[in-house]
């Protein structure tokens, strides 16, 4: 399998082609995807159209899979398919993630990626963006590092959903690169300062980190894929499409027993 690996003149993404899922997928293309995947945080499979089987195989490749309730997700409307159910169904007629945010963080141990593939695409709109930590994080100046590099902050909504305490900046296991991990979705108060400490804090570090020049948009064609890293980025999914019908499938990816995770 000859992948062709293209990074996008934006903060974040690559588009890769040449992957054919219905070979299995060998250890060289496992270690190209893998490097490609921490090279580029976001890799774009154009029409890739995998079948659930295939979705699950890939998948794989960056770590392990679980049912999605076995995961606490928040789509609480959605529904699952897949032999274990790993295959999350978003349908946006029950719910829209037009909120900036990282996939689960109010779990101990949030996914490292997810991977999602378009089923039905709405003819205008329903774009998705992703934000890069990694250049957030660069960016913010000396002080502001130094201030936020030991603290902690809760994650979740109570009665909506678990409850955890995460650092505001890790360190990515597979790259040694520092990223901001804060989500104006999950991230709820930073611990050990006061209330309007924190608000101040948090709302700043979401203006930041939330800044077009961080970001990429992809526009979804029927059948394309779109994996991404959640130790490093961000994402929002454009709520501009009205009545149209947009479904997509996700798995959410857990490291593999062994893997670093990512606090
Ligand atoms: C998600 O938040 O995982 C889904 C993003 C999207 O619907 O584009």
């Amino acid at each position: 399998m000859a992948l062709l690996v293209e990074p996008l003149p934006q903060a974040l993404g690559a588009r890769v082609t040449g992957l054919d899922l219905t070979q299995p997928i060998d250890a060289t293309t496992t270690a190209e995807l893998r490097e490609a995947w921490f090279a580029h945080l976001v890799l774009f499979f154009p029409e890739l159209a995998p079948t659930d089987a295939q979705h699950i195989a890939l998948g794989q490749v960056f770590g392990t899979l679980a049912a999605t309730t076995q995961g606490d997700d928040d789509y609480r409307a959605q529904t699952t398919r897949g032999p274990g159910g790993e295959i999350l169904v978003l349908d946006g007629a029950k719910e829209r993630a037009n909120a900036w945010h990282t996939d689960v963080t109010f779990t101990a141990r949030p996914p490292v990626g997810s991977l999602l593939a378009m089923q039905t695409c709405p003819d205008r709109g329903g774009d998705t963006m992703w934000s890069n930590q990694y250049a957030a994080y660069d960016a913010l100046s000396e002080p502001v590092r130094t201030l936020i590099d030991g603290l902690s902050a809760v994650h979740g909504r109570p009665g909506l959903t678990g409850m955890t305490s995460h650092p505001l900046v890790i360190t990515h296991p597979g790259t040694g690169r520092r990223a901001l991990y804060v989500n104006r979705g999950w991230t709820t108060r930073i611990e050990g300062v006061s209330m309007i400490e924190s608000r101040a804090i948090l709302e700043m570090l979401f203006d930041h980190s939330e800044k077009p020049e961080f970001t990429v948009r992809w526009t979804w064609r029927p059948g394309d894929a779109a994996l991404w890293d959640n130790r490093c980025t961000m994402h929002y999914a454009v709520d501009d499409y009205g009545t149209e019908t947009r479904v997509l499938h996700r798995v959410t990816i857990y490291d593999t027993p062994g893997d670093d995770t990512p606090d």
